[in-house]
């Protein structure tokens, strides 16, 4: 562990120097933070399933042909990942009114949207991550009209992918964030970066709509961890 290089210290993951040239070790940590790290907990062993949730997800991306960062998992809570200049923007989609959006805009909880809605996040701590256009995204430089463009594609893509998968797993895939960086190597290829787990989806059950993701933390609900479990063994991922 002490010859390891952190370059980056995340609130739930650690950025590891990899092992070869424009590679990186993505360490998944058990902190839990929510509303801008105003809470936070430590919940042990959640770090693993979130790994093995996420590898899950993301082969299941890969053999759909979606291109990412995400090489392999090499333990219980290292992947192998390409390294990445990442896009400062949370990419959210949302298929279900719930969250921040039914907040902000005091629309009523539960309500399936007609189409999938696409929301863009500029992501600052210090600012609260504000909701931004599009027009923002290019107006500043963050992102290219054409990267804008494939990455919306991806992201709806993604959420018909995972929204299939999770549904025959008896879930509902209410909304999540994606993040998405520019490869090292070719600075040309925009992939899909970061996670895909429980604590970056809203997964509910399909018959009680009972939550099995972060809300049950930010809203103190009951246990995080058995919630996981459950997610991860719908899956069919074993410990
Ligand atoms: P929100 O309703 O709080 O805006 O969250 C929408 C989705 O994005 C939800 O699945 C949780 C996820 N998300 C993150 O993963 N990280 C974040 O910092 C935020 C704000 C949301």
């Amino acid at each position: 562990m002490s010859k390891d290089k952190i370059l980056y210290e995340g609130k739930a993951k650690t950025i590891i120097k990899g092992p070869r040239k424009h590679t990186l070790i993505q360490r998944f940590k058990d902190d839990a933070t929510a509303y801008n790290k105003k809470k936070h907990k430590i919940f042990k062993g959640k770090g693993i399933l979130n790994n093995k949730i996420s590898e899950h997800l993301m082969n299941h991306l890969k053999a759909e042909r979606i291109p990412m960062s995400f090489i392999e998992r090499t333990n219980d809570r290292d992947q192998l990942i390409k390294e990445c200049e990442i896009i400062p923007i949370e990419f959210v989609v949302r298929n279900i009114i719930t969250g921040s959006i039914a907040k902000k805009l005091a629309l009523k909880e539960g309500i399936k949207l007609k189409k999938p809605l696409l929301e863009y996040y500029y992501k600052e701590d210090a600012l609260d991550d504000p909701m931004i256009s599009r027009d923002h995204v290019e107006a500043f430089g963050w992102a290219t009209k054409a990267e804008l463009a494939k990455i919306d594609k991806l992201s709806l893509k993604i959420n018909t992918s995972l929204g299939k998968l999770f549904k025959k797993k008896g879930l509902t895939l209410v909304d999540f964030k994606l993040e998405f960086g520019r490869l090292k190597s070719d600075k040309t290829k925009v992939v899909l970066a970061d996670e895909i787990s429980p604590d970056s989806c809203r997964l509910w059950d399909i018959k009680t709509n009972k939550k099995l993701d972060k809300d049950v933390f930010r809203k103190s609900l009951g246990s995080l961890l058995t919630a996981y479990q459950e997610v991860a063994s719908r899956l069919g991922i074993g410990h």
